[in-house]
């Protein structure tokens, strides 16, 4: 495996296109350049199952970023739902609690055997970066954010996850207290250069696997590029060449 096979085994072009034909068209451009797609609440509300399903024929890997969070019960479906569906990342809220991951953990892997694919990787969204401190505290959570987020991704590895989505900004704390195979998925990726959009707080795709994150999600980078196939084509350059050095 090169390089750069490893680089696209860790990078994931966010699919963000609300029209499922649109998405299924991008998707086919970057097909042969990428090999992860991130399907999020409002794609697959309009695309659903068949979406997941054709992107999967196109031979892509899906992470289906729906951040379930409910009674243990439903999430545990919910998440045998999505394993059946063939995605191998999903995501859930970790402040659902012990018994809802622990759940989500179950769910994950019995819907895997029942189809008999591989078990996905459940990530857990610890503290919604559009959250400050002060939003903590209107929901009653006195910690600061740093220590909510540290509790939270703990918390998800105790109850069986894969790891947690998390800011760049936060690697440094994460990386040294959640040891691999537990991994850390990480938005907010900008190439040097690139245009920061609504993103505030951004890292370069070198810095992110440098700092320790597992895969990296980028979307509009990609998405609006005049060539998006070359765009991906050089962020995953610059993540091979980390890689080298990490
Ligand atoms: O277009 P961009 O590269 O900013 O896309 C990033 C993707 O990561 C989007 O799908 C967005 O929903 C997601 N995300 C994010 N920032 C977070 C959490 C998730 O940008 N803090």
């Amino acid at each position: 495996m090169t390089s750069l096979d490893r680089a696209r085994d860790r990078l994931v072009f966010a699919l963000d296109i609300a029209d499922p034909e649109e998405a299924l068209a991008c998707a086919r451009s970057l097909s042969g350049t990428l090999t992860w797609m991130k399907v999020a609440t409002t794609l697959f509300t309009r695309g659903g199952a068949p979406l997941v399903s054709q992107l999967r024929q196109m031979g892509f890997s899906v992470f289906l970023d729906l951040k379930f969070h409910d009674i243990p019960d439903q999430v545990q479906g919910a998440c045998r739902a999505a394993a059946g569906l063939g995605v191998g990342l999903m995501t859930v809220h970790a402040s659902g609690g012990r018994a809802m991951l622990e759940g989500a953990a179950f769910g994950a892997a019995q819907g895997a055997r029942d189809a008999g694919c591989p078990a996905p990787r459940v990530l857990a969204v610890t503290v919604l970066t559009s959250l400050d401190g002060s939003d903590l505290a209107d929901i009653g959570v006195e910690r600061a954010v740093e220590d909510q987020v540290l509790a939270l991704a703990r918390l998800a590895q105790d109850s069986g996850c894969g790891g947690i989505v998390a800011s760049p900004r936060e690697l440094s704390l994460l990386r040294p207290a959640l040891a691999r195979p537990f991994g850390i998925l990480t938005p907010g990726i900008r190439p040097l250069g690139a245009a920061v959009g609504d993103q505030k707080r951004v890292t370069t795709p070198g810095d992110a696997i440098r700092g320790g994150a597992d895969w990296l999600v980028v979307g509009r980078p990609i998405r609006k590029a005049p060539d998006r196939a070359a765009a991906a084509t050089a962020i995953l350059e610059e993540m091979a060449e980390a890689e080298a050095d990490a």
